[in-house]
């Protein structure tokens, strides 16, 4: 996984500090919100027709019509849970963050190293939209080349954006880590240059031919019954490119990336200048960020620095996560602080991140710290209810549980999705096993009896384990 590991999924929650919170209505702001009636900073009140969300986010992304979407979750959040928050109504979702060289040392196929990744994060069919990509890194022009390539779903070839990436002279071949230390292999960026006589000062591209081939799969082979398909076609593409500015792994090989780069301004301003210059203007590019690097006033200024510079640079928004890097994600994140950058500045888009436990939350977040949006990470991890529960109350409703056969159904669903994802896996149903383990963990908190339907799913490692624990925990419903 690109930026966190699983264990950091068992921090239990922690209130945020928001001092002043209590007298805020959470169902009122929703109904508020949802009648067009709430004032957006900078954004005008409403619009005709009344709009759930600052009208600038759906100018420029449309279909992100609610003020709220699935944060990136590196080892979680691939088309599979993607696709199971947009059917209860997510709006908008991030990938995990994509390290720039495993993107560049894609290959063939993006079938190198650990590639899986990428196939998690690849847009997933007509019904993964609207989508952004998010990439970590260290230097600008692998940051831009990767940003294009990931934009363009490899339309030119991998020697293309090497080119790219590499037009100053390639550096040395180095090992390929994940952010952790694990190495993945070697990266070697003069590999396939030499192929088809290439030059490394030409810039032109030659387009793969192979590069429109469908994928379409059937995502359970255990059922011949499925009509599912999930379809990864590489016209459709990511909607927003957004820069990781806040993973807290430590840096690698003395180089900074994610969060690391609040220490050093320049270096990141370098990196947002360059992914802002390469990606086509019609894509719109974000920034995910800590609120600092540590409580220093040193590094405060930094934050202030790179978030004014995001705007400069023409970043259409930026989401802050009220931790410190240092916090990584244990603690209280801070939505005063949120707040005070809103009264600092009134018009800018302004996505919040930390602390985003339960629907109120999205609710109390927007009203309390003046949000354009919230990010909803570990709130949504088996609760994709969540976002349903939230349109709900933006339609001045009660928000509802999930029902036996809902989760039954969800359950199901996201499994045979998760399946999809790890097809090419030489043992994809113990790999879609390995990863519902984690999110059964989370979902069996709805059910009556949690601790028991919980250990059961923590023992599965095959599809018919998984369908037994249904049929025994969930089987007043159908499918
Ligand atoms: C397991 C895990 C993986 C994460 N991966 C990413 C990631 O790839 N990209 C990103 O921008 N944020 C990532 N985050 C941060 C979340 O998006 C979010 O900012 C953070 O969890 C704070 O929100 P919360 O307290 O409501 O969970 C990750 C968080 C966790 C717990």
């Amino acid at each position: 996984m690109s930026c966190e590991t699983a264990s950091r999924n068992a921090t239990p929650p922690t209130p945020a500090i928001r001092p002043g919170a209590e007298s805020l209505v959470a169902r009122d702001i929703a109904a508020q919100i949802g009648a067009g009636q709430w004032h957006w900073p900078g954004g005008g009140k409403g619009s005709a027709p009344a709009l759930g969300i600052d009208p600038r986010i759906p100018a420029l992304v449309p279909g992100f019509d609610a003020p709220f979407f699935q944060a990136g979750l590196a080892g979680y959040s691939d088309g599979a849970m993607r696709i199971i928050a947009r059917r209860h109504g997510c709006p908008f979702c991030v990938t995990e963050a994509l390290l720039d060289r495993t993107l560049l040392a894609g290959g063939r196929g993006f079938d190198k190293a650990d590639l899986g990744e990428l196939r998690d994060n690849v847009p997933g069919g007509a019904e993964d939209n609207p989508l952004a990509c998010q990439i970590m890194g260290s230097e600008p022009a692998e940051m831009a080349a990767s940003a294009i390539k990931a934009i363009e779903q490899r339309t030119r070839t991998d020697k293309a954006y090497r080119m790219m990436a590499y037009r100053d002279g390639p550096p040395a071949a180095t090992a390929l880590r994940l952010p952790g230390g694990e190495q993945l292999g070697r990266f070697d960026p003069t590999e396939g240059l030499e192929e088809a006589g290439a030059d490394t000062d030409n810039w032109s591209c030659s387009v793969e031919e192979a590069g429109d081939a469908d994928t379409s799969i059937d995502p359970d082979p255990t059922s011949s019954t499925s009509s599912l398909r999930l379809s990864v076609s590489s016209s459709l593409s990511f909607q927003v490119l957004d820069v990781n500015l806040a993973c807290p792994v430590k840096k690698i090989e003395k180089k900074s990336r994610g969060g690391h780069w609040l220490t050093d301004p320049r270096g990141a301003i370098a990196i947002l200048e360059a992914v802002r210059e390469a990606v086509p203007a019609h894509i719109p590019c974000a920034v995910k960020l800590r609120r600092s690097f540590d409580d220093t006033p040193e590094m405060v200024d930094n934050f202030h620095a790179i978030f004014e510079a995001c705007y400069k640079i023409g970043y259409a928004w930026t989401t802050v996560h009220a931790r410190t890097v240092e916090q990584k994600y244990v603690g209280p994140s801070r939505w005063d602080f949120l707040r005070d950058l809103r009264a600092k500045n009134p018009d800018k888009l302004i996505l919040g991140s930390g602390d985003v436990w339960t629907v109120d939350d999205i609710f109390l977040m927007i009203a309390y710290a003046g949000m354009t949006g919230v990010s909803v990470a570990r709130g949504c991890i088996g609760n994709p209810w969540i976002f349903r529960q939230a349109r709900e109350m933006m339609a001045g409703k009660p928000p509802s549980q999930p029902t036996i056969p809902e989760q039954r159904a969800v359950l199901a669903e996201h499994f045979r999705l998760s399946l999809a994802c790890t097809r090419r896996f030489r043992q994809p149903e113990q790999a879609t096993a390995m990863m519902m383990r984690k999110f059964a963990i989370r979902f069996a908190a709805h059910h009556p009896k949690s601790d028991e339907v919980r250990r059961k799913f923590i023992s599965v490692s095959s599809t018919a384990q998984w369908r037994a624990v249904l049929d025994e925990h969930y089987a007043d419903a159908v499918g």
